[in-house]
């Protein structure tokens, strides 16, 4: 019988796991284990690493995101004792605020951005005796497509300045704190959650609301301490799962990203929050410019073949290749980019495997009717979540 609720802390976060996890644990409880080790290998706001920990697993996260490695500090890297952080957070609470990097180009800020708008020109054409008027792009006499450069004036409206220069200076503050690494990152992890509550955003960073849209991002940015998740502590690695070395546990749990919406750019200003590294920024949603992808300061480390139709698949097999486990325990969901029909071949090719479903509502993104409705997908309300166990040869552990 599957457990009821399991209650973990988050921010908003495409593809949280929240709502599944009583079937995770199940599954995970199930396994012939050798030991209580876990790998929460894209552990994005490690809501499946806290429920591990609440059930006496010793847990390991990974990510590519920065501010995965403040959550996970924050839930999953200690022994759930906090209360001694209240001190440091009435104290943030009193900074005075102070107009810095996040004030200066997320609060109510005008840009005037560059963009390429290609030369057209009208032609007709005649199809089934009718003729119709089209447009197409001219080219040059290189054959290039012929264009001109325009500017743009944008309003960027994440946060209320008054909000802004609080954040500012409490992270800023932050670092002037005698604390322990893990403390540091608890406290980052409290800032970004108050952040979270007041933003004018439906939860992602690639794109900003034109107005403010609601009253809450009016509120007063209030720091409160996270509470504490008791458990063995666990630890914690920043990098890619395909080049990390992990060491060896009895089970990974593996949620990759699932389409092609890249977590760099979706939650870079958290990123940035955590790094606290002041970058300069491009675009239209004043994105770091080391995620800019056509731009020559792209930081390839935050490349990921998980976003890529074409690398997916291939990834996905050489990670349960390279994982130091005896089981891997997939997230999946068959309208990704990965096909059901390649993820059971794939399955087939190591010892054992079994599938074990959930109807789950859809994320956020195709509630919105984003991707158009291409998909017959927007007019369903649930989706089908699998929780995939393979079994790998013992030789390969
Ligand atoms: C579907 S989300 C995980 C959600 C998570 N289970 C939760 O409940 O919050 C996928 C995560 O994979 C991370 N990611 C993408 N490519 C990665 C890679 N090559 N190595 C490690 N993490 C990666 C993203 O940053 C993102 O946090």
């Amino acid at each position: 019988m599957t457990a009821k609720k399991i209650n973990t802390y988050g921010i908003r976060y495409l593809g949280s796991k929240s709502k599944i996890l009583p079937l995770i644990i199940d599954v995970i409880g199930n396994l012939n284990k050798r030991d209580n080790k876990v790998i929460d290998v894209f552990t994005g706001t490690t809501r499946v690493a806290q429920a591990l920990k609440m059930h006496g697993y010793d847990v390991t996260t990974s990510d590519l995101s920065w501010a995965s490695e403040a959550y996970s500090n924050a839930f999953v890297c200690n022994n759930g004792s906090v209360d001694h952080l209240q001190k440091y957070i009435d104290e943030l609470n009193q900074v005075k605020p102070t107009a810095d990097w996040l004030t200066n180009h997320y609060c109510n800020v005008d840009i005037e951005i560059e963009k390429k708008v290609y030369v057209t020109e009208t032609y007709t054409s005649t199809k089934n005796g009718e003729t119709v008027t089209k447009k197409r792009k001219v080219k040059d006499e290189n054959g290039e497509f012929k264009f001109n450069i325009e500017t743009e004036d944008v309003n960027i409206k994440v946060w209320k300045r008054k909000n802004g220069m609080k954040a500012d200076a409490i992270r800023e503050h932050i670092e002037t704190l005698d604390v322990e690494h893990w403390e540091k990152m608890y406290l980052i992890s409290c800032l970004i959650f108050a952040m979270d509550k007041l933003d004018n955003t439906v939860g992602l960073q690639q794109a900003y609301l034109k107005g403010w849209k609601s009253d809450r991002v009016d509120k007063d940015l209030k720091l409160s301490l996270l509470p504490g998740v008791k458990g063995t502590p666990g630890n914690h690695i920043v990098g890619s799962a395909l080049t990390i070395d992990y060491q060896p546990a009895s089970v990974a749990y593996l949620d990759p990203p699932y389409t092609a919406a890249d977590y760099s750019t979706y939650y870079h200003i958290w990123d940035s929050i955590t790094k606290w590294d002041k970058p300069d920024v491009s675009l239209k949603t004043n994105r770091r410019i080391d995620r800019v992808k056509s731009g020559d300061r792209v930081d390839k480390s935050m490349q990921s073949p998980w976003y890529s139709k074409r690398k997916a698949l291939k990834a996905t097999q050489e990670l349960i290749d390279r994982l130091p486990v005896k089981y891997c325990v997939f997230s999946y969901s068959d309208e990704g980019l990965i096909s059901y029909d390649e993820m059971e071949a794939l399955c087939k090719k190591y010892k054992s495997y079994t599938f074990h479903q959930q109807a789950h509502a859809r994320h956020v993104m195709s509630r919105m009717g984003a991707g158009g409705d291409e998909a017959d997908n927007a007019k369903k309300k649930k989706n089908i979540e699998y929780v995939i166990v393979i079994e790998k040869e013992e030789e390969t552990c």
